[in-house]
């Protein structure tokens, strides 16, 4: 075949491939902010491990602080027996009253089952548990982890499918994240007073180091660069995509997907504990959930 053919083929085939997702980089976007000699980044940034043993945990943030979008992130969690450890994966401001959003892994005894623990965080305030069994091996792959956040509503999805949904009630007092800017954290700690079955089943050291995968992060959203963000990220600019009317509620398909996992995958709901609340359920619990 002559040269000028061959370069037409390399160049069809290159037309051809799909277009590329660029995922960030841990390298650059993110610091390690505890235990940095238990965790390391490879593959040019686009893997990353964080390690626990009996001296330390460790845990990254990112250098940018977020207000609004999406942040996406595949973990693979601990395998065999994980129980005592927690892997969290969450984003945060500062300070008494910040605001955070949070996914929690609680490991557990090799082939018992993880659990997905949420929560969300307003004004300093949290005690908004909710918490699934996964249903798929969280260990075995990595899974699509990702918040979506924007003044409307905040929705985690795991591999596309939402899982819960915390919708701005500002017009019922509830405050609502929307005026802090979060950085994104992922951690892995020792938690075996409390994670699994309540803190019976402790830490196996044995087994450490205990290792959580991350990869693929991905964050899509708007980067906070002073208080003048505070308009710029929540207006509805069409650079805004989280601000487009499709992401103000939940799909009639994503209402059917949510019902389903918390038919099927919910072992706990704040909004269902009367006896915690003794009765005085906070406000938001008064509303349909979507
Ligand atoms: C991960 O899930 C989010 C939310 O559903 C989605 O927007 C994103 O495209 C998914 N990522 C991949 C690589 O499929
Ligand atoms: C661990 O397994 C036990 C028994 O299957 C289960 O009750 C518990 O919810 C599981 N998860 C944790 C984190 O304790």
């Amino acid at each position: 075949m002559a040269k000028y053919q061959l370069l037409l083929l390399a160049f069809l085939s290159l037309v051809a491939m799909k277009p590329q997702i660029v995922f960030g980089n841990f390298q650059e976007d993110m610091v390690f902010n505890w235990g940095a000699p238990h965790s390391s980044i490879f593959n040019n940034g686009q893997n990353m491990q964080l390690q626990l043993d009996r001296y330390s945990g460790s845990g990254v943030q990112t250098n940018k602080q977020f207000l609004f979008g999406s942040i996406e992130m595949h973990i693979k969690l601990v395998h065999g027996n994980s129980a005592g450890t927690v892997t969290a994966y969450y984003c945060s401001s500062t300070g008494p009253k910040h605001d955070e959003i949070d996914f929690e892994f609680l490991g557990n005894s090799s082939g018992h089952p993880y659990i997905i623990h949420t929560n969300v965080y307003t004004q300093g305030i949290g005690s908004r548990e909710e918490q699934f069994y996964p249903w798929f091996d969280p260990t075995a792959d990595f899974h699509n982890y990702t918040i979506h956040w924007n003044p409307s509503q905040i929705v985690w999805f795991i591999d596309g499918l939402p899982i819960r949904v915390f919708t701005n009630n500002e017009a019922i007092g509830v405050p609502f994240p929307n005026e802090q800017a979060m950085r994104v954290y992922s951690s892995i700690w020792n938690a075996d007073n409390w994670a699994t079955r309540g803190g019976l089943v402790k830490i196996d050291w044995t087994r450490a180091p205990f290792i959580a995968r991350l990869s693929r992060f991905n964050p899509r959203a708007c980067e906070w660069t002073g208080p003048i963000s505070l308009t710029a990220c929540g207006s509805n600019s069409p650079a805004n995509w989280w601000t487009k009317p499709t992401y103000h509620k939940l799909s009639y398909s994503q209402m059917g997907q949510l019902k389903w996992v918390r038919d099927n995958f919910m072992i706990y709901d704040y909004c269902k504990d009367t006896k915690r609340f003794n009765g005085r359920m906070p406000r938001e619990c008064s509303k349909p959930i979507i």
